[in-house]
């Protein structure tokens, strides 16, 4: 064997343990231990039956990602290379058991499909996760698993690649048997029991395949939905059209099939763009000057300020985590109300089956509400939620030094306060750090943590593995106004604004950015999130505005009639009782008007001009927000935009869309902008620069690493 793989021997049962930490990818040398092993297993007269299981805390978790480029650029054989590998266990004389624990993922699965039987440890996830990163499953999983599991659950696993537990793969057999106990001994002891019994090889079995008719309906329904729920995503299409060759074609031919697709897609733009969202999502976690082994804070119990939007969901989210949690309101009626919504929102979460009764009971037990302090002093982190002001947020976290304990971390869930000022009256400014959820707070996966000039170290490390606890992504940012992810959605909006008031209607602003791939569009965000907010912010800040440059007016004259957005039934949208937004030809005539007097002309916009303005304006502004140091790299921008905003994960983000258009090709359009509209687009240093030296915000990313 190889260093990957080790055959060791229990009597008449070999065993094969892939050893590849951390997740026992199925990198290069993997595969071919495997098949080394099992050559001598096959050969030797002293073996019965073999157990193929994986070291450490997980059997294979797939193909190793990293190696992908190696296939595109053709210095690896064309896909994942194990094919041969699967079909040399399969036809093994000698029984093969597949062992699980962890997760057996993508190729992971893959393998396991080859083997005789499989058993498993409770809890292990199996499933075949190809999709999230653009590509299908490339092994042979789309021709065995409908076999194992029938052509409806395959096509579900493949076209929208969520695992499922062992015990939902026992009862549809994908698995054998469920060990409790010691993995390794359960699966010799199954081993030993099915010693002389025929050989069952996945690629012979065929009474899962179902019946053209009933699998026609299947397909039919698979591609609907995939098209609607992952909008302009080619790798579910592709999954379900192998899968349907399973059904289709003979086992060979479809394999042909499945390595096919799975080339296409390996190919394509969005595969490279997903995997970069994997990696970036990873990276994100990885803080320079805060290095891994940086000791950090046990957060046992937590307590948060405003019973709000925010602070409910953010109760939620610990509660969730199982973290017991304390939510203070100012008073007794606003307490009530924000327990109520909670309780509503769980209420949903059962009737969608997200959780079970039993499970929301549970998490509501660990929310304790209050009016008071008391108990403060026991909580080791406070996360603040109260109305946006900095006097009020001075004032709250002055009374949280006095009562919180020593040790304990102050938070503040601000959207653009400057918390360094907010720190600065307590007496343990190490120990503050932003903490900034998004809306709603136990919905969206991320949290930009916001790094103030004091916070320590350690409240970073705590703070970031808290994120992945309460099942968030952290991504550390700096103290700027709007941090990151605002900061950036500013001139995004802004742009799509002064898009209206050039001519172009509220509906078709909203359709080129939706159909660009924005799971909203922007004006229909701005009546969701409420238009008073940017109002009241404006009015307040009206002071700081430089003279000579233009404003976005249409969103005052819309709040100034009282239309607020959803909350008050009109917005930039009409609504009805359902909250169905329906085009309103009022606002097309407000601004029509308005711009008729303040010497605007208006113009037909094309959509493109209308995605290249909204998207361009985010580019120029994250490419500021990267050379200020505010994000760490390009990548942490994307993973912001794709877990907070909506943006189209298939694309990468803002920042790797733009790499992919061309950063000159960017450069030269926000020129061509700077020249029409002035000094808003004035382009970024670091836009201009990369252009010029040929380069991408990904190789930004280099220089910032070399640094730590
Ligand atoms: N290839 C290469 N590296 C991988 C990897 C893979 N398949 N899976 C995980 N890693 C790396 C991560 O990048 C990370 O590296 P880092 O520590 O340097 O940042 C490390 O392993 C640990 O990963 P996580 O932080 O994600 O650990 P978790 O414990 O949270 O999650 C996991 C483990 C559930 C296995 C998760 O990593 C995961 O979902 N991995 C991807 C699984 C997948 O998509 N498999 C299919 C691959 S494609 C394939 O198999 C094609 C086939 O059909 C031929
Ligand atoms: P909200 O108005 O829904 O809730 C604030 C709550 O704080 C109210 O219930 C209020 O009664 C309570 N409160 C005020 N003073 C208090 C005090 N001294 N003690 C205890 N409770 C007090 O506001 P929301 O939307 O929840 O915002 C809270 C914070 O989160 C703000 O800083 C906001 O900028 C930020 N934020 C808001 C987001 C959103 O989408 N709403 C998104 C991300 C951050």
């Amino acid at each position: 064997m190889n260093e990957l793989v080790q055959l060791t021997w229990n009597s008449d049962i070999a065993i094969v343990t892939i050893d590849n930490p951390p997740v026992n990818a199925l990198s290069l040398g993997v595969p071919e231990g495997i098949s080394e092993a099992i050559e001598q297993i096959a050969a030797d007269d002293g073996v019965q039956a073999a157990v193929v299981i994986g070291g450490g805390t997980t059997f294979v978790a797939g193909a190793d990602i990293k190696e992908f480029e190696k296939f595109r650029s053709g210095q690896r054989p064309r896909g994942p290379g194990h094919l041969p590998l699967l079909r040399q266990i399969e036809d093994c004389p000698k029984p093969i058991v597949m062992a699980m624990h962890g997760t057996a993922l993508g190729g992971g699965l893959e393998l396991a499909m080859a083997g005789h039987y499989r058993v498993a440890v409770p809890g292990t996830q199996v499933g075949q996760p190809e999709v999230k990163l653009g590509i299908i499953p490339g092994a042979g999983g789309t021709q065995r698993l409908p076999r194992l599991v029938g052509v409806a659950k395959a096509v579900e696993m493949c076209a929208y690649g969520s695992p499922i537990k062992a015990d939902e793969a026992l009862r549809l057999g994908l698995i054998d048997r469920i060990i409790d106990g010691d993995l390794q001994a359960g699966a010799v002891g199954f081993a030993r029991d099915i010693v002389g019994r025929p050989v069952q090889k996945t690629r012979d079995k065929s009474d899962k395949l179902g019946t053209p008719q009933e699998n026609d309906a299947i397909f039919t329904a698979a591609r609907e939905s995939a098209r609607k729920k992952q909008r302009g995503v080619v790798a579910p299409l592709a999954a379900i059209d192998a899968v349907a060759a399973s059904a289709k074609l003979p086992f060979e031919e479809g394999c042909r099939e499945e390595q096919r697709l799975f080339a296409d897609c390996l190919n394509s733009n969005q595969s490279k763009a997903l995997i970069h969202v994997f990696f970036a999502e990873r990276e994100a976690a990885k803080i320079p000057d805060v290095p891994k082994n940086t000791s950090t804070i046990a957060i046992n119990s937590a307590a948060v300020i405003g019973a709000g939007t925010m602070g409910g969901g953010i109760a939620m989210v610990f509660a969730n985590a199982g973290i017991p949690v304390l939510l203070k309101e100012a008073d007794q009626p606003g307490l009530d109300r924000g327990i109520a919504r909670i309780r509503q929102n769980y209420v949903h979460s059962v009737e969608r089956g997200r959780f079970t009764q039993e499970f929301v009971d549970e998490r509501l037990r660990l929310i304790q509400p209050t009016v008071t302090f008391d108990g403060f002093d026991k909580a080791d982190m406070v996360i603040e939620a109260v109305f946006e002001g900095m006097a009020l947020k001075k004032e709250v976290f002055a009374e949280l030094d006095r009562v919180c304990k020593r040790g304990a971390i102050l938070a503040s869930n601000t959207s653009t306060l400057n918390i360094d000022e907010i720190a600065s009256v307590t007496s343990r400014p190490d120990l503050v750090i932003g903490t900034h959820f998004f809306s709603p707070a136990n919905v969206m996966r991320l949290l930009e943590l916001v790094r103030g000039k004091k916070t320590c170290k350690e409240v970073i490390a705590t703070a970031m593995q808290l994120s992945r606890k309460l099942g968030k992504v952290g991504v550390l940012v700096g103290n700027c106004r709007g941090f990151v992810g605002n900061r950036m959605f500013h001139p995004y909006m802004r742009e799509s604004v002064f898009l209206v008031e050039e001519g172009a209607t509220v509906e078709a602003v909203d359709k080129a950015l939706y159909d660009f791939g924005m799971a909203m569009g922007p004006l229909a965000v701005g009546d969701l999130a409420g238009l008073d907010v940017g109002w009241r912010i404006r009015k307040e800040y009206r002071h700081l505005e430089k003279p000579g440059v233009r404003q976005a007016v249409a969103g005052d004259l819309l709040c100034e009639l009282g239309r607020f957005g959803q909350k008050t039934g009109a917005g930039w949208y009409k609504y009805d009782q359902n909250r169905r937004a329906i085009p309103d030809p009022e606002v097309t005539e407000l601004v029509r008007k308005w711009a008729a007097e303040a010497g605007v002309t208006q113009r037909r916009i094309s959509a493109d001009e209308i995605v290249d303005r909204c998207i361009y304006a985010l580019v120029n502004e994250g490419a500021r927000v990267l050379e200020e140091g505010y994000a760490l790299r390009a990548g942490d921008v994307d993973t912001i935009y794709i877990n907070g905003y909506g943006f189209p994960a298939h694309l990468g983000g803002p920042m790797w869309f733009a790499d992919t258009v061309g950063l000159q090709k960017v450069y030269d359009r926000i020129l061509e902008f700077h020249r029409q509209h002035g000094s808003l687009w004035e382009p970024a240093p670091l836009l201009k620069q990369l252009a010029e030296d040929g380069k991408t915000f990904a190789s930004f990313n280099a220089g910032v690493e070399s640094t730590a």
